[in-house]
């Protein structure tokens, strides 16, 4: 039911991705706040394929927490802060480069897990090459404990920072980050 919500409100707010993010099966919204920060406009929170599934999904490695979950905690600390976030996800390559794209001058920063992508995609290593905003990879695994074939991010050299294998909790520790630097 919130769902049904939150997509309504992110539609009208997000423009050139909005007709992107139709199919995606987990959105979120701005959470609106008084801006103690100053930080307006919002910090964008990609998550990339399978994600969706999260709660469900191998959970012995991710954990048991759903995406909705972590959109929610996210969106709660982000208001504790003062500042909005928009939170999308997606299952393809281009919504994901379409958002990074509109993060240009949409975004005042930007937090993205692109799962299996982050070990096979110069796509998005391209599109996040172009920000120019802080920006931080999470990983709610250590993919360096993991198969060698997650040993390597092409996402890793394009962005301000990397946090892997904190669970969860990445999430809010990369919103963290990127307010302390936007706020230094
Ligand atoms: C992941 C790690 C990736 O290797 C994997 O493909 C994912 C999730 C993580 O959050 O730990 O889908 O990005």
């Amino acid at each position: 039911m919130a769902r049904k919500a939150v997509t309504k409100a992110k539609a009208t707010k997000t423009g050139p991705a909005t007709k992107a993010a139709k199919p995606v099966l987990s959105k979120g919204k701005p959470v609106l706040s008084k801006g103690k920060t100053g930080i307006v406009k919002p910090v964008y929170v990609l998550n990339g394929p399978n994600l969706n599934l999260l709660g469900l999904r191998e959970p012995e490695i991710y954990g048991s927490t759903s995406l909705s979950d972590i959109e929610k905690l996210v969106a709660n600390h982000a208001k504790t802060q003062g500042v909005n976030v928009l939170c999308l996800q997606s299952n393809h390559e281009g919504d994901l480069v379409t958002w990074i794209q509109e993060a240009r001058t949409m975004a005042s920063g930007l937090i993205i897990n692109p799962a299996a992508y982050s070990h096979t995609s110069i796509a998005i290593h391209d599109a996040l090459a172009m920000l120019d905003i802080p920006t931080v990879e999470v990983h709610i695994s250590n993919v360096h404990k993991r198969e060698e074939f997650r040993h390597y991010s092409y996402v890793s050299s394009v962005v301000s920072g990397v946090i892997c294998g904190l669970g969860v909790k990445g999430y809010t520790l990369a919103l963290d980050a990127i307010i302390a630097d936007l706020t230094k």
